[in-house]
């Protein structure tokens, strides 16, 4: 019997630093807006030019995953790359991840699971290393917002919340069933697809035809997010999809280490953290200095929280999202 467990982890974010203040300068926004209704102080952009896109970060954070892991590139037998934002319509990013890192044939696939994509990817690792079919899974989460985003007034309620980034983690093989994933639970309701989309281009419509439109009031291209909307469900789906975990673990919300939410919002972290009982230094978030990464926001997020030495051999860390799809899950990992 095989079960898998994370044994490296690593991350990359741009430097360019956007701060709220700066947003004040190209829309109406304030600081103390973002700040009270998301926590989100400053995010990470990419220059344009500057040589990074959502493969070469991703890149970027899985060298230091794998040499945490104490691995060769060579070494990976399987690829999962979790974005909403590819480098190309198509093919996905995995491919240029495994191009790059050259490790040849190696299978790799994308993930288009949003903000629970990081979640989504790894029970889908875990399941294919059980089987015993892989021995060594790379799970990438890693975002490019910034150059999609409607960055005037129009678009402020995502715009102000989005930053770009990479997450990556190397998921191994282990024996012992009592370490590593203990239990991964998904889900989606696709009722709600459009209250979080971004709907055109897509092919019903492509981009030739909207640019032929010329309509000033079409913004399809951006993201739309019904925000409001999407807080409720959040919480609820979170504070559930937890409850799940534990009941199936057997542990109890005092046992746990470290939650890591999937940053969307402090409020909804602050919500579950509520909920639960939870002190201060059980839940981790840093969207205050990052914003929301999507699919990144999660290994970005755990890749922090273990050099910081919060997450120790034995530690019991509890990862979970919630997303466009709408799509949310869990994943239960005894360190
Ligand atoms: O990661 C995937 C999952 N995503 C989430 O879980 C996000 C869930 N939703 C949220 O986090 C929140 O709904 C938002 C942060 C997006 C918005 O916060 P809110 O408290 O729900 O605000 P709202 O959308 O109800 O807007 C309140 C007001 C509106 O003005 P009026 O109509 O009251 O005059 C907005 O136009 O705030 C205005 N507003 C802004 N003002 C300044 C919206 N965005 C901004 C902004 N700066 N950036």
């Amino acid at each position: 019997m095989y079960n898998s467990k994370i044994t490296g982890v690593g991350k990359y974010l741009p430097e360019n630093i956007v701060t709220n203040a700066d947003l004040e300068k190209i829309m109406e926004t304030s600081d103390e807006w973002i700040q009270e209704r998301t926590g989100i102080k400053e995010r990470r952009h990419i220059v344009k030019g500057d040589g990074n896109s959502t493969s070469v970060m991703g890149i970027k954070a899985a060298r230091i995953a794998i040499a945490r892991a104490g691995l060769e590139p060579k070494e990976i037998d399987f690829i999962l790359f979790a974005t909403l934002s590819p480098d190309y319509y198509f093919p996905g990013s995995g491919v240029l991840v495994q191009e790059a890192l050259d490790i040849p044939n190696c299978p790799a696939m994308d993930i288009r699971m949003q903000c629970s994509g990081f979640v989504y990817a790894v029970a889908t690792a875990d399941q294919f290393i059980k089987t015993g079919m892989y021995q060594n899974i790379l799970v990438i989460g890693s975002e490019y917002h910034s150059g999609g985003l409607d960055m005037t007034t129009r678009g402020r309620n995502i715009s102000v919340i989005f930053g770009d980034g990479a997450g990556a983690v190397v998921m191994s093989r282990t024996t012992n069933p009592s370490e590593g994933i203990l239990s991964s639970h998904l889900y989606s309701q696709g009722k709600y697809a459009e209250e979080l989309s971004l709907i055109g281009p897509n092919t019903g419509r492509w981009v030739p035809e909207i640019m032929a439109l010329n309509d000033p009031e079409d913004i399809s291209y951006y993201p739309y997010m019904n925000g409001q909307f999407v807080f409720k469900n959040a919480v609820v789906r979170f504070a559930e999809v937890i409850q799940e975990g534990l009941e199936k673990t057997g542990w109890n919300s005092e046992q746990i280490g470290l939650l890591i939410p999937h940053q969307a919002n402090l409020r909804i972290a602050q919500f579950v953290q509520k909920k639960f009982r939870l002190r201060e230094d059980q839940v981790y978030n840093n969207i205050q200095r990052y914003g929301n990464t999507t699919a990144a926001s999660i290994p970005i997020a755990l890749t922090e929280a273990w050099e910081e030495g919060k997450v120790t051999e034995g530690s019991k860390i509890v990862l979970a999202a919630f997303g466009s799809g709408f799509t949310w899950g869990s994943v239960m990992i005894q360190w």
